[in-house]
């Protein structure tokens, strides 16, 4: 069978059909979807079987590996680059993260050198009554941009956001040395994707805590409305997950957030592996 990449109609996301990720991965194969993730910020591929090691394998195809700050507390048995979200307990212990990532955001965009994408492997997905819960929700800040006045442009171009890790609500409160290791960063509010030249917004209301140059008012006003503009319904894609789905998104030109709409005994459990990025542009 050979590669069919079906854009999903939204802003933002593609399905890629004909590849099976257990298998190696030829060279111009892997540049197809490389291609198709840049262009579309969210690929997905259904019904995969992968083993921690192979999604591991996959993800270095695109970069180095990103060890995850919650990879210190849960990962998996054997490959600590693939974090466990999950909402499952198992002898009254949390078996990963749970509730992560429910604000929108783009994975720690508090680094110095945030991540390229993140990848999501769905092993248990939760339902009730035979409806599918616990979505994921995708906002193009590339489409974010393209709808923006150009007085707004003109007004933000050039201009830079503080990243403040510990400026934002977590679902677990970092500790200390988490925090004295990542001290606020400055980064482009307006970003040049590096592989495509795509303009796109980098602005959101929790890991933003004010703009350099201006008063804290009107710094904290127009992140909320920046950060609003993004996550417009006409800028998303909403994910329904199946068992089986391999998902990564491009941290530059998309944020995400996590749909909380279920609860144990339902259950859901992800790996996750994070690329290398680089320092905004
Ligand atoms: C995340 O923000 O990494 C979690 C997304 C999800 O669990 O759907």
């Amino acid at each position: 069978m050979s590669l069919e990449i079906i854009p999903t109609g939204a802003p933002v996301a593609a399905e890629i059909r004909g590849v099976d990720l257990s298998q190696p991965i030829g060279d111009n194969v892997f540049a197809l979807i490389e291609r198709a993730y840049d262009e579309h910020g969210v690929i997905f591929f259904r019904d995969q079987h992968v083993t921690p090691p192979q999604q591991v394998a996959f993800t270095r195809r695109f970069g180095d590996i990103e060890f995850n700050i919650f990879g210190e507390r849960w990962s998996v048995a054997g490959s600590p680059e693939i974090v466990v979200v999950s909402n499952i307990t198992e002898d009254g212990k949390p078996i990963g993260v749970k509730r992560a990532g429910e604000n929108w955001h783009s994975d720690m965009c508090y680094t110095a050198r945030p991540p390229r994408g993140t990848m999501l492997y769905a092993i248990e997905i939760p339902t009730l009554h035979g409806l599918t819960l616990g979505d994921t929700e995708f906002a193009s800040a590339a489409a974010a941009w393209d709808a923006l006045p150009d007085s707004l442009r003109h007004r933000i171009e050039g201009r830079r956001a503080i990243f403040d890790f510990s400026g934002r609500k977590r679902a677990f409160p970092p500790s200390q040395s988490e925090i004295e290791r990542n001290p606020p960063v400055h980064h482009p509010i307006v970003r040049t994707h590096p592989h495509t030249g795509r303009k796109c917004l980098y602005a959101m209301r929790d890991d933003c805590t004010g703009i350099d140059g201006l008063e804290q008012d009107e710094a904290e006003s127009l992140i909320a409305a920046l950060a609003d503009h993004i996550v417009k319904p006409a800028h998303i894609y909403r994910h329904q997950w199946r068992p089986g789905d391999l998902l990564m998104w491009d941290n530059c030109t998309v944020q995400h957030r996590a749909i909380q709409d279920y609860d144990m005994p339902q259950r859901r459990l992800m790996h996750r592996t994070t690329m290398g990025g680089a320092v905004p542009a």
